[in-house]
């Protein structure tokens, strides 16, 4: 039973007043010791023509002899509502192990589609930390939404066209060397694009033969179009080495090349929509009465450019997936970009242009020389989740920990622990990267969670033999059992919230507060001991057992894999 809906309804039966009403005005007190909900009175004094006080008086003397209620206190204008613990405890725990995977899950997306647009990197270029913050971010939401049951398409809009590829393709006719690129594509990529902008500087004629190189590409020459698939190729198998490691799949990777031949629809729409102005040769849609720049269409010398493939994009989502939203996930420095484009779209009469949200991120400050790379001044990402593994490995290695596969809890760990802290916080705050805070086993972090599901399974593991099933769950009333279930009890809340914000941090933070719960748990309530008896010993396992379920779903909706013992 719901609890809270119960009293809901209650409330409802006694006061006649709107269901909406009473759900709106109903509160979880700031402190537990005040009850585990209230009602304030307040709003049907004008309707009973009564002072609150006495209202929550009548009400309390109406209410108390109800079974989910342990106690209720009429407190100046407010009803205050203690559970029934013995029956709150009872109802969580054995609903949550009946639904096991599947507790707090929700069916409010069915029929609905949501497109998360994450990760996104740039081909020929390093995938730095600001892609690896979005794909934290778009890993978790596109988790998050398919658990509350929406369709969900997670997008990769790759960075592969544009006139740097022009660039590209006139520095490796002048010094690439294949082999070198097999080896270590983006690195060797990345120096010959470096080398070609130090020749310009010296050379500008090298700037018009890029273009030439981009207008052969855009024209579909065979050789061009070889060499740029080519790059992308290479590139792609860096980028989805990284991917492997992170445990992030797309369904799709139509990146801005998908649609540079979707555009002159795209133009053409703009143009009937009379949105259109001339500017210095550029054709451009003018937002100043919005404070805005102009969004840019068409360049003067009739090149499109990449908010033009955005709008084309956003159109082919539209019309592929007829979504309820297309969220993208892109660091707050291309705020604007994104208010321009969608402006624009609501201009051009796309009545779904409302549907799309950006999903703005922070920066992300490395400390200093403390970040190892193979790469001089860029951190490569690949380095970075290295760093934290072998990191992790050797912590793990000093504290003398068993377990069995080294490798495989290091990886885990290593890589949770940076995911973690990407989403540790409200996304728009700035992150400052410390392994210290990362790969601290008691604090705030991945592995203090990670650890928290491992303790709860050596339990579960010792108690092998034990038939928990149909344990009565009323002998593991306490008050810290009461804060493990309740929180158990809210684990949909908080995804519900997280979805509803697009902050996977609110699951963060419910999941390191539920581990906290749950360490507080089991120091104060005793489990496997010898001197506890058997009907408590089997509710205990029974809490215990459902906690670890929903750590292991709430840090998978993180992105971060759970292991056994660590
Ligand atoms: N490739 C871009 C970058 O690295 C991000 C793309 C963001 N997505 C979009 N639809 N514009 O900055």
């Amino acid at each position: 039973m719901d609890f809270k809906e119960h009293i809901i309804d209650k409330l409802q039966e006694l006061t006649g007043l709107e269901r909406e009403a009473i759900e709106k005005a109903v509160e979880t007190p700031p402190d537990e010791k005040l009850g585990d909900l209230a009602f304030p009175c307040f709003p049907l004094a004008k309707v009973m023509r009564k002072a609150p006080p006495i209202i929550a008086q009548e009400l309390k003397e109406q209410l108390s002899s109800d079974e989910t209620i342990a106690q209720v206190d009429a407190v100046g204008g407010y009803l205050n509502f203690f559970f029934n613990k013995a029956m709150f405890i009872s109802d969580t725990v054995t609903a949550a192990r009946k639904a096991g995977e599947d507790w707090g899950k929700s069916e409010m997306g069915n029929g609905k589609t949501v497109l998360v647009e994450y990760s996104s990197p740039n081909i020929a270029k390093p995938f730095h930390i600001g892609h690896l913050f979005s794909t934290a971010v778009g890993n978790s939401l596109a988790r998050i939404y398919k658990f509350l049951g929406y369709d969900v398409e997670s997008l990769n809009h790759l960075g592969d066209w544009g006139t740097q590829f022009g660039k590209l393709i006139s520095a490796y006719k002048r010094w690439g060397d294949a082999k070198l690129i097999e080896k270590d594509p983006i690195n060797e990529l990345l120096k010959i694009y470096v080398k070609f902008h130090e020749e310009a500087e010296k050379d500008p004629s090298l700037e018009d033969e890029a273009r030439e190189y981009f207008k052969k590409l855009e024209d579909g020459d065979a050789e061009t179009t070889e060499l740029w698939k080519y790059f992308k190729d290479q590139s792609l198998v860096e980028f989805k080495r990284v991917y492997d490691m992170l445990g992030v799949s797309f369904d799709s990777y139509n990146g801005e090349a998908f649609y540079s031949d979707k555009m002159d629809e795209v133009v053409d729409m703009l143009r009937t929509a009379d949105i259109l102005t001339e500017s210095e040769g550029a054709q451009v849609v003018d937002l100043s009465d919005m404070n805005m720049p102009p969004c840019i269409i068409l360049k003067s010398d009739g090149a499109t450019i990449y908010a033009t493939r955005d709008i084309a994009a956003a159109l082919y989502r539209h019309r592929t997936y007829n979504f309820d939203k297309n969220i993208y996930v892109v660091g707050l420095p291309q705020s604007l970009h994104f208010r321009q484009i969608f402006e624009t779209m609501k201009r051009a009469g796309w009545e779904w242009s409302k549907d799309c949200h950006h999903v703005g991120f922070g920066l992300v400050k490395l400390p200093g020389k403390s970040m190892s790379t193979r790469h001089g001044d860029v951190v490569f990402l690949e380095d970075v989740l290295n760093e934290s593994i072998e990191k992790t490995r050797s912590i793990i290695e000093n504290n003398g920990a068993n377990v069995d596969d080294i490798d495989d809890v290091s990886k885990k760990i290593g890589i949770g622990a940076i995911l973690y802290t990407f989403l540790k916080n409200s996304r728009e705050k700035d992150i400052v990267f410390s392994w210290d805070t990362m790969l601290d086993f008691d604090g705030e972090s991945a592995p203090y969670c990670m650890y928290g599901y491992a303790r709860g399974k050596s339990i579960l593991r010792r108690a092998e033999g034990i038939d928990y099933s149909t344990a009565d769950l009323t002998k593991a009333v306490s008050d810290d059992a009461y804060t493990l279930v309740k929180l158990i009890n809210s684990f949909g809340d908080a995804v519900a919230d997280a979805a509803d914000k697009n902050e996977p941090f609110y699951v963060n933070r419910y999941v390191t507060g539920l581990v906290k719960a749950f360490n507080k748990f089991y120091n104060t309530n005793p489990i496997m001991r010898d001197d506890v008896d058997e009907e408590t010993k089997k509710a205990r396992l029974a809490i215990v057992d459902a906690t670890c379920t929903v750590i292991k779903s709430a840090l998978y909706l993180l992105g971060i894999e759970v292991v056994e013992s660590m």
